[in-house]
């Protein structure tokens, strides 16, 4: 499993209020916020994550969570700005889509583990549904173009970036432009063949591994429905590489005391399992971990 550090705990996460900067529409159903929040920006890795709610209201009570989708800097180069990308499903993402940018949202993180930095020739970020938002800032330290995290954690450790990233149709693919900027490889898929391949990312993930060179040292890493991430994990298990799955469960605190976040997680014995809370403990996981339903 992921190694926890300190400074990535709930008890280093800062609580702040910001307007929203920026509340956009970037694909069909799929909205881009910016808040200022430099305490958050300055501290945050890839694939960690924020709590937010509406200000001043109670619809509703509680949070939810959004991965971080990019770090903005000021004009002196210091991190200042978050910038989460959500889709617009219940009632949540649904105020938030309707609010003007002037209305105040109180966000909590950074949260969770992120992802590993350790080094490879090759990551391959497999991304389904709205699964590709805490892909940008993780292609961007693996190729060595931003820095994150207090400790300044390592970047430039590895050579090449794929993002294979699937969706329902042509309109729900967010952030394609992004990820084509900052140097990735991008492979698209969409179910009904509106963009890119008509093909399921697991199916294209294994016919890309099995291009690879067979000495390559390649790592996985997935978000997206769970369905796809067991097949995801499935495929890099048989072809014995290295895998991180984000898991997305529901979660009310984020901080890691009403355990509603628990996702099953194998121990060391061949039967062992426990619920570990995914908010504190994960989202990050090694894919063989999990005790897929
Ligand atoms: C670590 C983590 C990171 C996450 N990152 C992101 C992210 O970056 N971007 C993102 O968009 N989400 C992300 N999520 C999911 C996010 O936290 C919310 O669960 C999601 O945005 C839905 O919140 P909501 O209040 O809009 O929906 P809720 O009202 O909480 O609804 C929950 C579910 O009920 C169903 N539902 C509710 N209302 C309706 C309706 N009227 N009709 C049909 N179905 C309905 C929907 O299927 C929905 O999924 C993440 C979750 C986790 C745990
Ligand atoms: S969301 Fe409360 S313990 Fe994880």
């Amino acid at each position: 499993m992921s190694k926890l550090h300190a400074d990535y705990y709930a008890d280093s996460m800062q609580q702040i209020e910001s307007p929203l900067v920026r509340n956009e529409q970037i694909a069909e159903d799929t909205f881009l916020i910016r808040v200022d929040a430099p305490e958050i920006a300055r501290r945050v890795v890839p694939g960690q994550f924020v709590m937010i709610r509406l200000s001043q209201t109670d619809a509703p009570l509680i949070g939810r969570a959004l991965a971080v989708y990019n770090v903005v800097n000021d004009e002196s180069g210091d991190p200042r700005w978050i910038d989460l990308v959500y889709l617009r499903k219940g009632t949540m993402t649904t105020a938030l889509a309707a609010s003007p940018l002037d209305r105040s949202v109180t966000v909590w993180g950074p949260l969770g583990n992120g992802f590993s930095n350790r080094s490879c020739d090759h990551l391959i970020m497999v991304a389904g549904g709205i699964g590709q938002t805490p892909m940008l800032l993780l292609g961007r330290e693996a190729l060595g173009s931003q820095q994150f995290g207090l400790d300044s954690r390592s970047n430039g450790w590895s050579n090449q970036v794929t993002l294979i990233y699937g969706a329902r149709r042509k309109g729900l693919l967010a952030g394609v432009n992004d990820f084509k900027e900052a140097g990735f490889e991008v492979e698209l898929c969409t179910d009904d063949g509106s963009e890119g391949q008509q093909k399921l990312v697991p199916d294209v993930l294994k016919e890309r591994l099995e291009r690879l060179p067979a000495k390559a040292r390649v790592r996985v890493v997935t978000c997206g429905p769970e369905i796809m991430m067991e097949k995801v994990s499935e495929i890099c298990e048989s072809a014995k590489i290295d895998c991180q799955v984000s898991m997305e469960t529901p979660m009310a605190c984020g901080i890691g005391i009403c355990f509603s976040c628990v996702a099953q997680v194998k121990q060391d014995g061949p039967e062992e399992w426990d619920y570990k809370r995914t908010c504190v403990e994960g989202p990050i996981f090694d894919s063989h971990k999990i005790c897929w339903s």
